[in-house]
């Protein structure tokens, strides 16, 4: 991805002295569709601090739009969480009519710090909004079970062509058993597969472990375990240096957005012979569920683009191995070449 200092994207303020909401919404790419990405309700050291995040996330879902093959751009709401005390509902409000100004140039969901709730406030002023609570019959709802669907067909499909074996006779470690890990692992055990567990709150993991069968290992040891897999499924940033050099899975793949420390840690993977699943190519079940709920698909719909996400994943590989590119760069570079054909098209369009 670009520095931030090279950001090419629109930044729209946001201000509202009555509300105390202050923010910025960053819209990265507009080329397949509305920008669409959560709103993250947070605490920033400086407005540049805050610009600067924006402007990563809003590029990443582009990117991550893209390879989920969504008729959708990249974008992200940041709102500063206020220092003195504050009434959230005229907060979220503020943010709902400010969204609505844009007209439906960008859609936006929860993301770390919102809810549901907060997200109906907010359709109370704008329609241009998902992750509502689930209408009869319509997509939307909880999106973990589906974004655990594509990380497990992704690793069937990768540990039966690129480990040679069946996730019957894998072992697979999973770092962080919440909404997206505990049904990984529960989808792992059906499927056959030994399981090595951990996680920071022990109840939760011990309760998954009775489960599944599952052995708990400790949270210092989970990424040093000795599987065929790593399914990191808690924070970002897990693989670096330190870590990688600890590993014992020869694939990775889990759920955890912005796994590498710095892309130089996709090279670190490679040169250890680790073959890495780029965490947002695997983990888009849930944006494809926003997605729906937003456009008006099926649930139906949402099975079918989720079942296909090891066929996304194959295409990454494959443009990876063509270009000698690490599986992360691959995954950039194609999400790139996807939203310049569409600008191209759209130009030639026009002309
Ligand atoms: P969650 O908050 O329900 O679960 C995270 C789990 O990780 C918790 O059980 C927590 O105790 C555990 N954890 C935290 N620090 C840990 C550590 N150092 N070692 C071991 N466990 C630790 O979150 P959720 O929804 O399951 O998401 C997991 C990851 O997947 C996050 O990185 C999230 O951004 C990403 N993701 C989630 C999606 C979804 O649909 N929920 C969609 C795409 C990405």
């Amino acid at each position: 991805m670009r520095a931030p200092g090279e950001w090419a994207g629109e930044f729209v303020m946001l201000k509202d002295e009555a509300s105390g909401l202050e923010g910025v919404i960053a819209i990265h790419s507009r080329v397949l569709g509305p920008g669409a990405g959560g709103t993250r309700f947070w605490h920033y050291e400086s407005h540049e601090a805050m610009l600067a995040d924006a402007a990563r996330l809003a590029e990443g879902m582009s990117y991550k739009n893209a390879m989920a093959d969504l008729p959708l751009g990249g974008a992200k709401a940041v709102i500063r969480r206020p220092e003195r005390p504050f009434d959230r509902e005229a907060l979220f409000a503020a943010f709902g009519r400010a969204v609505d100004r844009l007209g439906g140039r960008y859609v936006t969901a929860e993301d770390v710090g919102t809810t549901v709730e907060d997200m109906a406030v907010v359709r109370g002023e704008t329609r241009h909004v998902a992750g509502l609570p689930l209408a009869e019959g319509r997509a939307g709802g909880d999106p973990s079970p589906l974004t655990a669907r594509g990380v497990f067909v992704s690793m069937r499909h990768a540990v039966e062509t690129r480990l040679r074996k069946p996730l019957a006779e894998c072992t697979v470690a999973i770092q962080g058993v919440g909404h997206v890990g505990a049904s990984l692992a529960a989808m792992l055990h059906e499927a056959g597969a030994k399981l090595i567990l951990a996680d920071v709150d022990s109840e939760r993991v011990a309760r998954v472990a009775v489960a599944t069968g599952a052995e708990v290992t400790s949270v210092n040891q989970i990424l040093a375990a000795r599987a065929d897999v790593l399914a990191p499924c808690a924070l970002g940033g897990v693989l670096d240096a330190a870590s990688i050099a600890r590993l014992s899975a020869r694939l990775v793949c889990g759920a955890a957005n912005n796994q590498l420390a710095t892309p130089a840690d996709g090279a670190r993977l490679a040169d250890r012979g680790v073959l890495y699943a780029p965490d947002y190519v695997v983990n888009s079940g849930g944006i494809i569920n926003v997605a729906a709920e937003y456009l008006g698909w099926s649930r139906a719909e949402v099975g079918v683009r989720v079942e296909a996400t090891h066929e996304r994943l194959e295409r990454v590989w494959a443009h990876a191995e063509a270009t000698g590119r690490t599986p992360n760069l691959a995954a950039d570079e194609l999400a790139q070449q996807a939203i310049a054909h569409a600008h191209g098209r759209r130009r030639l369009a026009a002309a």
